[in-house]
C-alpha cells in the first residue's frame, strides 16, 4: 500500500476504507469495495464530461492550467515556438526526445515522401458537394484511407504503425488543401517536396498558374509557429476520441476520422472560425461593450474565451498574439483586431469573466492570423487538424502500448423504466 493513504467511512454501515492514493490520484476500481449487500454492484463515481477523471497516464504533454504552463515532452512551448519546427516538435511529441542532425533530415525525408495520394483519393474528393465544408471533406477523407491502406489494421505491429503515422502526418495537409481547392472549384495541386511542410502547404493552397511557388518567408515561419503551438494539448476531446475509437483496435483512419469530427465542434476545433463570426457579428468597436452586456445575460459566449484546463492566459494565445503582429507587417492589419482587442481589454477587467477565471485561448487570435493569411473560415478547423495529427497519433500510440489500457467503455447511471411487458399497439 502507498504510504498516502485517504480513509472513507461508510455512514450506511459504519465500514471503513483505506484507499492508496498514488500521483494525486485514487484508483475508480478502488471504490467498487464498498458495498451495502451482496447484490451491490459498487460504488462507482458519477463525472459528465470527465471533469475530473484522469482516464490514463501519459509522458506526452503537460499543462498547468492555473500557472498557463505548456510543456511537450517537458519542453516550454515558448521555446518550441521560438526555436523549433512544426516537423521537429511533431517527432519530440510522437518519439519523446528532440531528434539529432541525421534523424531530423531522416524523418523529413520520410514525411516528404509520402505527401501524395493515391488518384482514387482524388476521385473520391471530386465527388463532394461544391460547397462542401472542407472539415467533412478532410474527415471523410481521412476515413476513406482505411480502404486504401488494408494494411493499418495490423495495428500492434509497431513497424505498420510507425508507416501509417509517417503517411497520416504528410497525408493530411495534402487532403486539408485539395479540401479547399475543392471548395473553392479550383484544380488540385500536387505536392512540391522541394519545399518545407508549411511550405509545400501553401503551394498546394494557393499555387495558381506559376511554376514554382514561393511561399512569403514570414508566412511560412507564421504557419509553422501555429502548428507547433496546435501540435498537442493532452486529454481534450478530440485525443479522448482518439484514444476512444483506437481502444477498440481500429486502424488509426477511422480513429483519426473520429478525432476530427471531434474537433469539427464549434467548443473545440471550430472556435475560432466562432471567433470570427462573432468579430463580424459585432462589426465596430463602439458595440463592444453591448456584445459584451449580452454574453453576461446568457445570450452566447464570448468565443475564443474560457477553457477547461487553463485558469489563466492561455500561453499560446500569448504566442499568436505576437505572431499576429508579423504577419499583419506583410499582409496589413486585419480591422477585426482592433473588436479583438477591445473586447479582450473590456473582458479582462469585467468582474464576470475574472471571477470565472475567463481568459483568451488560443483561438481568440488565430483566426485572425489565418484570415489575413487568406485563408476562409471554413478552413479555421482544417488548420487545427494537420498540426493535432501529430498530438492524436501520439497519444494513440502511447494507448496502445499502455498494459493498463483496455477498449473504452464508461459505465452510466440507469434512470429509465424499469423491466415491463411489451404493450401491444391496440393496448397503447
Ligand atoms: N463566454 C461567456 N461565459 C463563459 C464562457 C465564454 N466563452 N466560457 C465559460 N463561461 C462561463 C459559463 O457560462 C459558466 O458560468 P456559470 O458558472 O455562471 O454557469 C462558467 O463560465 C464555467 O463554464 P463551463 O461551461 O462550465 O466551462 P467548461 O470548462 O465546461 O467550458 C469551454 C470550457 C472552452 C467549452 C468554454 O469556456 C467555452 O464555451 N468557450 C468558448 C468556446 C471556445 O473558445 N472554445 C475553444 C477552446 S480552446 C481550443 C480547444 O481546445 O479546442
Amino acid at each position: 500500500m502507498s504510504s498516502e493513504t485517504i480513509t472513507i467511512t461508510d455512514n450506511r454501515t459504519g465500514k471503513q476504507y483505506e484507499l492508496p492514493i498514488e500521483q494525486g490520484t485514487i484508483k475508480a476500481m478502488d471504490l467498487r469495495q464498498i458495498r451495502t449487500g451482496p447484490d451491490d454492484f459498487g460504488l462507482m463515481t458519477y463525472d459528465p464530461a470527465f471533469q475530473n477523471t484522469a482516464a490514463c497516464r501519459s509522458r506526452i504533454t503537460y499543462i498547468d492550467g492555473d500557472q498557463g504552463i505548456l510543456l511537450y515532452r517537458g519542453y516550454p512551448i515558448e521555446e518550441l515556438a521560438e526555436h523549433s519546427t512544426f516537423l521537429e516538435t511533431s517527432y519530440l511529441i510522437l518519439f519523446g526526445e528532440l531528434p539529432d542532425a541525421a534523424q531530423l533530415a531522416a524523418w523529413t525525408h520520410e514525411i516528404t515522401l509520402h505527401t501524395m495520394l493515391h488518384e482514387n483519393i482524388k476521385k473520391f474528393m471530386e465527388g463532394f458537394q461544391y460547397d462542401a465544408h472542407p472539415m467533412g471533406i478532410l474527415l471523410s477523407t481521412v476515413g476513406c484511407l482505411s480502404t486504401i491502406y488494408p494494411d493499418a489494421k495490423r495495428i500492434s505491429s509497431e513497424e505498420s504503425r510507425r508507416l501509417q503515422i509517417r503517411r497520416l502526418i504528410a497525408k493530411v495537409p495534402t487532403i486539408a488543401a485539395w479540401a479547399y481547392r475543392h471548395s473553392i472549384g479550383r484544380p488540385y495541386n500536387y505536392p512540391d517536396n522541394d519545399l518545407s511542410f508549411t511550405g509545400n502547404f501553401l503551394n498546394m493552397l494557393f499555387k495558381m498558374t506559376e511554376l514554382k511557388y514561393r511561399p512569403h518567408p514570414v508566412l511560412e515561419r507564421a504557419l509553422d509557429i501555429l502548428f507547433i503551438l496546435h501540435a498537442d494539448h493532452e486529454q481534450n476531446c478530440s485525443t479522448s476520441a482518439m484514444r476512444g475509437i483506437g481502444s477498440s483496435q481500429a486502424d488509426p483512419y477511422s480513429a483519426l476520422a473520429g478525432a476530427a469530427a471531434a474537433l469539427a465542434g464549434p467548443l473545440h476545433g471550430g472556435a475560432n472560425e466562432a471567433v470570427l463570426r462573432m468579430l463580424k457579428e459585432i462589426g465596430h468597436v463602439s458595440r463592444v461593450p453591448d456584445f459584451i452586456s449580452r454574453v453576461k445575460r446568457g445570450e452566447g459566449r464570448l468565443m475564443g474565451f474560457g477553457h477547461r484546463v487553463y485558469k489563466s492566459y492561455d500561453p499560446r494565445a500569448r504566442i499568436i498574439k505576437r505572431t499576429a503582429d508579423q504577419v499583419f507587417a506583410v499582409t496589413g492589419r486585419n480591422p477585426l483586431l482592433d473588436i479583438a482587442l477591445e473586447l479582450e481589454r473590456i473582458a479582462l477587467e469585467d468582474d464576470y469573466f475574472v471571477s470565472r477565471k475567463l481568459y483568451p485561448n488560443v483561438d481568440f487570435y488565430s483566426g485572425l492570423i489565418y484570415q489575413a493569411m487568406g485563408f476562409p473560415v471554413d478552413m479555421f478547423a482544417v488548420l487545427f487538424a494537420i498540426p493535432r495529427t501529430a498530438g492524436w497519433l501520439a497519444q494513440w500510440d502511447e494507448m496502445l502500448r499502455d498494459t493498463d489500457q483496455k477498449i473504452a467503455r464508461p459505465r452510466q447511471i440507469y434512470e429509465g423504466a424499469a423491466k415491463r411487458p411489451y404493450v401491444g399497439i391496440e393496448q397503447r
